[in-house]
């Protein structure tokens, strides 16, 4: 941390302020594994009624930052209550340096919570353990009342209700990894926000789909009257926070667009011709249908992962290499079985010179990772000469009419 930086926190409603960190340069989250191209924010909110109240931190190697910037606003010592919605490293990074000057502030949470930050920093901090629908008075009448959200993102996940302001704190649910100074929905780029809120969901949530159905009737159930849903990552919504929640039950539901999408690798071109012609196919066959290509090893694989969640069905090509297939090919179908896809279907190519696994390979990987496979794939062997050209195109009209 650069010392003498000032820190300039940002009122959210009332007594509710932003203290979190705008991550600009981030590229890569959970390791390698979540690509960040417009990097993220940590989002942390100070609430002060006749009680103060700190809900979540920030990331680790921001933890000294985090605690300096606290410190420019309120004496640390004041913090009566820590609601940790979540143990995971880029909320609860900054506890262990904020709990050296408040060793004995109780930390509200999940039984789970205590289990992964107990696990993570092997403290013994003060936890009290909520469930949902339990309350914390924080004074001029308003209160806290906590919502277990299990597998959204971890199994000791929860969303907190701040009455009388009427703030979801939902920490991961509805957030999107966009780094931004503008805070709320309605002043960012909204081709930006859509766009990465979408591929959160697709990288990070869609496995949790059918948790997150129940999760949503659940909240909806409640009747609470949310103004803003103020999230972990990226931007607080405030203009229609709904609109949220409404993208969020059309995505937990199967979601596709009229979509087809063509993901490959190839060695001498031969499987990337046939990409290409059976891209054609498709188009002529169904020229309302969005076709998109992609050479897998050129391409970031979370953004395919998106254009996978979009699509109705995707095709799959890969040279036979070693009685298999190419592993970029191979890796790339470990992702999409991660995801457990719903109602997706799924074809085959590819080129080879001898022996010819490659369609076999990659329908069982596909069927394995939930896809129902259209048929038995196209394989060519060599290059593709004009008649083979003349057959992908053909399979691609096969595609689109199967789908
Ligand atoms: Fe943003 Fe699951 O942590």
């Amino acid at each position: 941390m650069i010392k003498g930086v000032i820190f300039v926190q940002k009122r959210i409603k009332n007594n509710v302020s932003w203290v979190g960190k705008v991550d600009w340069d981030l590229q890569k989250f959970h390791g390698n594994e979540y690509s960040t191209h417009k990097g993220s924010t940590y989002n942390s909110y100070l609430i002060r009624e006749e009680k103060t109240v700190l809900i979540d931190t920030v990331w680790q190697p921001f933890a000294d930052e985090f605690v300096a910037n606290l410190a420019q606003e309120i004496d640390v010592r004041t913090i009566d209550y820590i609601i940790a919605n979540h143990g995971e490293v880029d909320h609860s990074g900054a506890l262990p340096a904020l709990m050296k000057h408040i060793p004995n502030t109780p930390i509200y949470c999940t039984a789970n919570a205590v289990k992964s930050l107990s696990g993570q920093y092997h403290q013994h901090w003060n936890f009290q353990v909520v469930k949902t629908g339990d309350k914390l008075d924080i004074g001029n009448g308003k209160e806290l009342i906590f919502v277990e959200m299990p597998m959204l993102h971890w199994p000791d996940s929860m969303a907190t209700y701040l009455t009388g302001d009427h703030i979801l704190f939902s920490n991961d649910a509805f957030g999107q990894h966009y780094a931004n100074e503008e805070l709320f929905n309605d002043l960012v780029d909204q081709c930006d926000l859509y766009q990465e809120s979408l591929k959160y969901y697709a990288n990070i949530l869609t496995p949790f789909s059918h948790i997150l159905k129940k999760k949503l009737a659940e909240i909806l159930s409640l009747n609470l009257q949310i103004d803003l849903i103020a999230t972990s990552h990226g931007v607080v919504w405030r203009d229609n926070p709904m609109q949220i929640v409404e993208n969020y039950a059309k995505w937990a539901d199967e979601y596709q667009e009229n979509q087809i999408t063509i993901i490959y690798d190839t060695m001498w071109n031969g499987t990337k011709v046939m990409a290409e012609k059976i891209a054609e196919g498709i188009g002529l066959a169904d020229p309302n249908v969005v076709v998109k290509v992609f050479n897998v090893a050129k391409r970031d694989e979370n953004d395919l992962i998106t254009e996978v969640f979009k699509s109705k069905t995707v095709v799959i090509g890969s040279p036979t290499i070693s009685n298999s297939i190419l592993h970029s090919v191979a890796g790339f179908i470990h992702l999409m079985k991660g995801m457990k896809f719903k109602n997706k279907k799924a074809a085959t190519f590819g080129c080879f010179g001898w022996s010819g696994e490659c369609t076999k390979v990659m329908n069982n990987l596909l069927a394995d990772a939930g896809f129902a496979m259209i048929d038995e794939g196209l394989k060519n062997p060599w290059q593709p000469d004009q008649d083979a050209q003349v057959q992908a195109l053909a399979y691609g009209k096969k595609i689109a009419k199967s789908t």
